[in-house]
């Protein structure tokens, strides 16, 4: 049985399709049961409909109030028997109550090395700062925004020429690598939360680190 994956999404849905490529390899250990949008217009509607996948668009302002939005998903991903919510560019913030109802079923991308540069505006945040890396976090959602044990980062350079632009080309490769690597990390079943750290099973410990600027003896 493979692992039922429900993805939310907002707009061009470009991790949404990373995993649907992933999800076209016949070994991989995951599906996509249905990708829900808050936005009608969503660009990654239609890359999901293109791959012949169930699609709902639920719009938020046509609720009273987060909760009864909130309440909307979870009876549809329910219905479609989701396992595992992942947050592919869906740009509501979620109450404490749907989190906790998805409690380590539920994970986000979010273009930094968290806890670094939570929120939005990242890329023009981290060039500013003068860090030499950034990068993307997988994550297990919690109730504060963009926060939870980390499955999975991948670092890329920051270049001293970058434009924001630039840096979250960059920094997108890296997500769609990530992102269906640590969904199949988790179908495998070789993610656990303890203490509310992820622990992986199976994993080596790395004998390099990466230094950036590079090229220099
Ligand atoms: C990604 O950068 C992701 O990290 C962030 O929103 C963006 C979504 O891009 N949470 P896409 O819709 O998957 O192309």
């Amino acid at each position: 049985m493979k692992l039922r994956v429900g993805v939310l999404i907002s707009g061009r849905g470009s991790n949404l399709q990373a995993l649907i490529e992933a999800c076209a390899k016949p070994d991989y250990p995951a599906e996509i049961a249905l990708v829900i949008s808050n936005e009608p217009e969503a660009m990654g509607l239609v890359r999901a409909q293109g791959a012949d996948l169930t699609t709902e668009t639920i719009e938020h302002h046509l609720f009273e109030d987060r909760r009864t939005f909130e309440d909307a998903l979870t009876i549809s991903l329910e219905k479609a028997g989701v396992d595992l919510v992942c947050l592919a560019g869906f740009m509501r913030l979620l109450t404490a109550s749907f989190v906790s109802h998805w409690e380590n079923r539920l994970i986000n991308i979010h273009p930094s090395l968290l806890p670094a540069f939570k929120g939005l505006d990242v890329h023009e945040r981290v060039i500013a700062s003068g860090v030499r890396f950034s990068g993307c976090t997988v994550h297990f959602v919690r109730a504060d925004m963009d926060a939870g044990p980390i499955i999975v980062q991948s670092a890329v350079p920051v270049h001293p020429a970058d434009e924001p632009k630039d840096l979250a080309a960059r920094v997108l490769t890296s997500e769609h690598e990530c992102l269906p690597l640590a969904i199949r990390m988790i179908a495998e079943g070789r993610v656990r939360v303890e203490n509310d750290v992820v622990r992986v099973v199976g994993t080596t410990s790395p004998v390099n680190g990466l230094i950036n600027p590079s090229g220099f003896s």
